[in-house]
């Protein structure tokens, strides 16, 4: 008689096997986009002439008739001369039902619509039916050239 005895000798290890493959892909790229400069001279680019911000160049003064004003639609703004050298800017939107001002003439600021006027050195209402004055817009004059601050 012979007993066998059966070694179950199961491993019971347990191999797990942690695939980390998670390519950690860091390549920061450093986009700078810098452009080759030519050349180490020292050249001054005038953009942002006048204004230490960020301005628009509007116009020129000579291009604004003293006593009068000239409308900028595509600006929003019209920009007045009530007296020599004295430039006053103000939205362009009517105050009324938001048509744009036309045109600035005997001391107002005209609007089309239905006949509201404004005082092209404060913007205040000259005549209704608008009741509420324009805003100002900031400029800024400097070397002959009008800036539209923001
Ligand atoms: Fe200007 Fe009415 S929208 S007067």
């Amino acid at each position: 008689m012979s007993t066998s005895r059966n070694h179950g000798g199961r491993p019971g290890r347990r191999a797990v096997v942690v695939a980390a493959g998670a390519a950690s892909v860091a390549a920061v790229l450093a986009a700078c986009g810098k452009q080759k400069e030519s050349g180490g001279s020292s050249e001054v680019k005038p953009s942002n002439s006048g204004t230490s911000g960020s301005g628009t160049r509007l116009t020129r003064t000579a291009d604004i008739p003293e006593g009068g004003g000239k409308v900028f639609p595509d600006r929003g703004v019209v920009v007045t001369q009530p007296k020599a050298g004295e430039f006053k800017a103000f939205s362009s939107t009517c105050t009324h039902h938001g048509c744009t001002v036309a045109s600035v003439s005997d001391g107002t600021i005209d609007c089309p619509c239905h006949g509201s006027k404004f005082d092209a050195a404060t913007g205040a209402v000259a005549h209704g039916p608008a009741t509420k004055p324009l805003p100002t817009r900031k400029i800024s004059v400097s070397g002959g050239s009008i800036t539209l601050t923001p």
